[in-house]
């Protein structure tokens, strides 16, 4: 086959990705092809327009290394990632909603007791989260694992100021005590730009869009027989909530930190000055082949 033109070419590309052996490769081909195409003869771009959207890709890939993932970046901006996120985690009731990872997440960060202040040398407002983790149908998990992380009031987080503060900060693992509780203490984070000084920035001010995503604190749950919930918790004072640049949040994920006077705190600790209090309950999703290999290893 040869001579292909604008009316062919679709579907002999088409026909020559249906020698994939395997068949998710095959579907994944073909509706690939099905898509750029049509999406190209939607724009149809000029030779220089081609070049330009080369350029972006091979900018975007250049950008990435062990620090900064800007492909990942490129999914969050075009809503791709909450779509995946939403696709994956269609919820049940009882269980908290999810939403995008980011990229500031750090593996095994430094496990604390429970009511231990995280903020390390980061100075901000006082903050004290609580909650409990329970199952979908409302029983608690006791020593579930939970990771927090969040930016400081300048919108920083920890690892993009490592050189300067030299430790984690604002970042910590708890479990959950025998009632499914967990409270600790940090700082108010602020909202912030996400890294917007490579090809994705530049996307973004092209298509007159700001940086900007709502104040927030990450939460990832972990507990055996439970699908590891992946979340965040906005503030409901932001006025970044209805544009997050993301797409992440959802209502069910949004609380007051609430304003609170000086004086003796939910956990027993005395405030010589006001500080703000988040309260937030979890709900984890059974995961149901998680307990089938459970209990065929008991
Ligand atoms: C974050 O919340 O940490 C984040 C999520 C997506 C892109 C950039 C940052
Ligand atoms: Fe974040």
């Amino acid at each position: 086959m040869r001579n292909f033109d604008e009316t062919t070419i679709t579907d002999a590309v088409l026909e020559r990705v249906k020698a994939a052996k395997n068949d998710r490769i095959r579907q994944v081909s073909e509706a690939l092809v099905r898509h750029l195409h049509a999406f190209i003869r939607e724009i149809e771009p000029t030779q220089a327009e081609w070049e330009a959207g080369i350029d972006f890709l091979t900018r975007t890939g250049q950008m990435c290394d062990d620090k900064r993932q800007e492909f990942i970046l490129l999914s969050d901006t075009l809503g791709v990632s909450m779509l995946v996120d939403a696709m994956n985690h269609r919820t049940p009731a009882g269980a908290t909603e999810t939403t995008v990872l980011g990229p500031f997440y750090v593996q095994r960060a430094p496990e604390h007791p429970l009511g231990a202040d995280i903020s390390g040398p980061i100075e901000g407002t006082p903050l004290l989260v609580t909650g409990t983790v329970s199952t979908a149908e409302c029983e608690p998990l006791a020593g579930a694992i939970i990771d927090v992380w969040h930016s400081d009031d300048d919108g920083y987080y920890d690892v993009q100021q490592l050189d300067e503060i030299g430790e984690f900060a604002m970042r910590a693992r708890f479990r959950t005590d025998e009632n499914g509780r967990f409270w600790f203490w940090s700082i108010r984070p602020a909202a912030y730009p996400i890294p917007h000084d490579g090809p994705v920035g530049k996307m973004l001010e092209a298509q007159g869009r700001h940086p900007w995503r709502p104040a927030h604190v990450h939460f990832m749950i972990a507990a055996p027989g439970h699908r590891t919930l992946v979340t965040h918790v906005f503030a409901a004072d932001d006025q970044y909530l209805d544009t997050d640049v993301v797409f992440g949040v959802k209502d069910s994920l949004i609380r007051e930190f609430a304003c609170m006077p000086a004086g003796t705190a939910a956990d027993g600790r005395e405030m010589r000055r006001p500080y703000h209090h988040l309260n937030y309950d979890f709900g984890l999703k059974a995961d149901t082949d998680a307990r089938r290999a459970e209990e065929r290893a008991a």
